[in-house]
């Protein structure tokens, strides 16, 4: 009598096996070169959590759907062998992309994450008192070596399925081959548990993406007036700014390209008369949630606690004193107060004044160190460069 397997598993675990099996493969091969390269490591954590995800919802969906029972006539040695083969892979597929998300959790670097270039991607919660150098040190080790682990069980899996398709006790590779190749392959069980499985294991991650987007949205929406009622309130502003027509614009190097951005939201209490430099002040408040640089990655990076840290600091105000006039315009002191620090750079700007209307350009460099942005992943400014260029570009009419 035959003692060929009497079932295959159902075309979910099927497909589910096939689909991960090959993007572990393609994971680890990634992970091996990534040659730092910002691109590579965001696409090797989409993927690593998608195979989070997906690892979840197979998990469950074993649970409601048993594989068919091994072929009678396997030694019982080596069904335990296959079973704790594949717990370990199971324990594999959940804890490496678990530990990789750890990994940028704890990461002195705190580099966003954003899942194929679209949906922000929190960090894991409680983490914040972990980040430091050497337990991410130690978890990278962990994680690299994860993928040995794979390589290892992987020779023991495929050793297996071969033995047990040819041995006597023969078909059990064919269990996991879709029923594409004729009646010689055994019956697909029956399926059960698509909304436990998959609808489970995407709640959960809807839940997790969620608090990534309320947490950017409460920080919108509890953002007091940076500077209401201080003492710079007093400007009396004899012009009003078209922001319309107004732009102010950061631009600097990353990796050698050059990029560039917008603060989207600001306002200007602007007080100015040519004739009386002395007393010309301006003062502008910039939503820092606001900077736009058409890049998910870079917006959402900026955003982080090591860059703006908008959540403890969702404005930024910017005062200019100190006015003379220089050979081809005029120049200013600076003051930017971002994280609660303030740095005085110069301004220089050139303005036309035509009747009531105004029209001023000018530019400022600043530094990162000084500014203390992004200084925990890039101090050295390897990534990006110290020195960020801002760009005013104002048009204002004079109050009647
Ligand atoms: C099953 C999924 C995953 C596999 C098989 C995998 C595999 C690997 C491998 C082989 C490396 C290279 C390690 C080395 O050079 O020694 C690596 C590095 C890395 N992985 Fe993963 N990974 C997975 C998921 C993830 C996830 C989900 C994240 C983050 C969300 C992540 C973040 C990283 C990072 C940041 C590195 C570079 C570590 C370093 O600084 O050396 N990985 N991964
Ligand atoms: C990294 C790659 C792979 C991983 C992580 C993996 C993982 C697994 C796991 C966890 C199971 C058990 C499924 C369950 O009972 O829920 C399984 C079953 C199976 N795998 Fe793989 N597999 C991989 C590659 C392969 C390859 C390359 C082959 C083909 C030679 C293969 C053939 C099979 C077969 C025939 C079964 C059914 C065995 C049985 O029911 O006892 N797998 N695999």
């Amino acid at each position: 009598m035959s003692a060929a397997a009497s079932s295959r598993y159902t075309g979910i675990a099927i497909a589910l096996h096939w689909a991960m099996a090959a993007s572990l493969a393609f994971m680890i091969w990634l992970g091996w070169n990534m040659d730092e390269n910002e691109a590579r490591y965001q696409l090797h954590k989409s993927i690593g959590i998608t195979i989070l995800f997906l690892a979840l919802a197979r998990l469950a969906w074993r649970f409601a759907n048993p594989p068919p029972p091994l072929p009678e006539g396997m030694p019982a040695l080596e069904k335990t062998a296959s079973h704790v083969v594949h717990i370990a892979f199971y324990a594999l597929m959940i804890g490496i992309p678990l530990g990789g998300w750890f990994m940028v959790s704890v990461s002195p670097f705190q580099i966003s994450t954003v899942l194929y270039g679209v949906l922000s991607w929190p960090h894991l919660p409680f983490t914040e008192g972990l980040i430091g150098k050497d337990l991410y040190e130690i978890v990278a080790f962990v994680h690299g070596k994860g993928a040995w682990a794979i390589i290892a069980l992987l020779a023991l899996h495929v050793a297996g399925a071969i033995k047990h398709e040819f041995g006597p006790e023969e078909g059990v590779f064919k269990r996991m081959i879709p029923g594409l190749f004729g009646k010689a392959n055994p019956p697909a069980l029956p399926a059960r548990g698509v909304l436990f499985a998959f609808g489970g294991s995407l709640a959960l991650f809807g839940v997790i993406a969620a608090t990534a987007l309320i947490g950017a949205g409460t920080a919108s929406s509890a953002a007091p007036p940076a500077s209401a009622g201080g003492p710079s309130a007093a400007i009396a502003s004899n012009w009003i700014v078209d922001y319309e027509a107004s732009e102010i614009a950061f631009a600097g190097l990353h990796d050698g390209n050059a990029f560039k951005g917008e603060f989207e939201t600001w306002t200007a209490d602007v007080a100015f008369d040519p004739g009386a430099l002395d007393a010309a002040r301006v003062r502008v408040l910039v939503d820092m949630r606001s900077a736009k640089t058409g890049k998910k990655l870079y917006d959402d990076s900026l955003r982080a606690r090591e860059w703006f840290s908008t959540a403890d600091h969702p404005e930024a105000i910017v005062e200019l004193s100190g006015f003379t006039r220089s050979a081809n315009g005029y120049q200013a002191s600076a003051t930017l107060t971002l994280k609660g620090k303030p740095v005085s750079v110069p301004l220089r700007f050139t303005l036309e004044i035509d009747g009531v209307e105004a029209k001023l350009d000018g530019s400022a460099v600043f530094s990162r160190k000084a500014l203390d942005i992004g200084q925990a992943s890039d101090a050295s400014a390897s990534w990006v460069a110290d020195e960020v260029t801002v760009t005013v570009s104002g048009r204002a009419n004079r109050k009647p």
